[in-house]
């Protein structure tokens, strides 16, 4: 089954073609055909965060030469689509509030009709199609603006196609793309070299019940599941994400925004000075941060009081090297506050991740998500497990961590396979779409 998946929750534009087959088992088999992205973080990065109404109008720009380019990766013809003159009016009111986006589609359909073929075609009522059996697009949650560029792109090619539509829930992507390995048990890897993009994958066996960490810019849940498609979430954060945490006080630190990987790797340069020098050890002490809600009974996190920690200290640190600010000293007190964050947060998710653990008798953890990127993160949580007699846990590869169109072209193609196929004009943006 080829799906074509459709991506722009936040600020990453993107579009693949999968085949896959077989069940959420064994017997399942998945290739990459094509795959194409495009990121707006360096549009966002001189305002410090993503702006909606950017988003949108970016995503409204890149969603069709990301298609021309996935198709071409694909090797896929394009010259037998169908003649869109019958289609225009209802493609114009769907793609209303994308102007552009109407325009270059237009253009890209009639580029690639044969007229005198696709005439005589339509006369014996033949609608010729490319070879793709569903459209899987993100309606949530995420940005509402964001999101509705893709649905409405995804019914644009619906009409034109005749190709079932399935909505997909960004955060079961996020769960779902954690278990895709080779037959050497390698992670999924993304990569311009053809020979790696055309190697097919399966998924890691799973033990029930399985918990599922999901960390990124947006989110922060502790989700159970027993099976494919049934979830309960255990806990969520009560204010900012993990990722959003990361990105504030990266900010807060001067680092460019989303900032998170930045932090990080100053946390672990803060590490391997601090085995060198017994002086760090002493700085950090002045600066503990809280570990919001560690002992809390509930499954719930917060973070915002972390980013407020952080600001308090920068704003004392500020005012006492007023006078001397020594461009070392100041690098030393970046690495420091990162290290101290990055093992603040790091000890909370571990804390409730083995509570969720024992509580539920969790015997496979799922840790996904931009967040989950995170090298020191997952190296914590795999040391908890493995005392608790857990294997590791199972993680997206780096490329697939942060938002992409696979992990949306996967989790539909499980929605598709149980022929879950939603009205296109019925769908709708939801920025909370829950998973449960
Ligand atoms: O999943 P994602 O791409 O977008 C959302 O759905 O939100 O996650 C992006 C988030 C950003 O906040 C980014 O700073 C964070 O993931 N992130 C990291 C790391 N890599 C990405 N946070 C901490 N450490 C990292 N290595
Ligand atoms: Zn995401």
């Amino acid at each position: 089954m080829r799906i074509l998946g459709i991506e722009t929750s936040c600020d990453e534009s993107a579009v693949c073609l999968i085949d896959a087959e077989g069940s959420f088992g064994s017997d399942f088999q998945f290739k990459v055909l094509g795959n194409s992205l495009n990121s707006q973080i360096a549009i966002h990065a001189q305002y410090g965060g993503v702006f909606p109404n950017l988003a949108k109008r970016e995503h409204a720009k890149n969603l069709v030469p990301l298609l021309e380019q996935t198709l071409s990766e694909a090797g896929m013809s394009l010259d037998t689509y169908t003649d869109i003159s019958a289609y225009a009016d209802k493609l114009r009111e769907i793609l209303a509030r994308e102007p552009e986006l109407y325009t270059q589609l237009l253009d890209f359909f009639s580029k690639n009709t044969k007229r005198e073929h696709s005439n005589i075609l339509q006369n014996v009522g033949m609608l010729q199609k490319p070879e793709i059996d569903a459209i899987a697009v993100t309606v949530g949650p995420g940005l509402e603006p964001a999101l509705w560029v893709g649905i409405n792109f995804a019914r644009a090619l619906s009409l034109v196609w005749n190709i079932p539509i399935v909505a997909v829930n960004h955060m079961e992507g996020h769960f779902v793309s954690a278990l895709l390995r080779d037959d050497e048990g390698f992670r999924f890897q993304v990569s311009g070299n053809s020979e790696i993009n055309t190697k097919t994958y399966n998924l890691e066996p799973i033990t029930y019940p399985l918990l599922a960490l999901l960390i990124s810019g947006g989110h922060t849940e502790l989700v159970l599941s027993s099976k494919l498609h049934d979830y309960k979430i255990l806990g969520a954060t009560r204010d900012d994400a993990v990722g959003e945490a990361f990105d504030k006080v990266a900010r807060l630190l001067g680092l460019p925004y989303p900032g998170g990987a930045e932090l990080s790797a100053l946390a672990e340069r803060a590490r391997k000075s601090h085995e060198m020098s017994s002086q760090s050890i002493e700085m950090t002490s002045h600066w503990m941060l809280p570990r919001p809600m560690l002992h809390d009974k509930t499954l719930d996190f917060s973070f915002a009081g972390l980013k407020t920690a952080v600001l308090r200290l920068v704003e004392a640190e500020g005012s006492r090297r007023s006078d001397l600010p020594g461009r070392s000293d100041l690098l030393e007190f970046r690495m420091q506050i990162a290290r101290e964050f990055e093992d603040a947060v790091t000890e909370v998710l571990v804390a409730k991740t083995m509570k969720a653990v024992d509580e539920y008798g969790v015997q496979t953890v799922v840790v996904g998500g931009g967040v989950s990127a995170n090298g020191f993160i997952k190296s914590r949580i795999a040391e908890a497990l493995e005392k608790a007699g857990l294997p590791r846990p199972l993680v997206p590869s780096r490329e697939l961590a942060t938002d992409n169109a696979i992990m949306i072209a996967l989790a539909g193609y499980f929605r598709a396979k149980n022929r879950d196929f939603v009205n296109p004009d019925m769908l709708k943006a939801n920025g909370n779409l829950k998973l449960a």
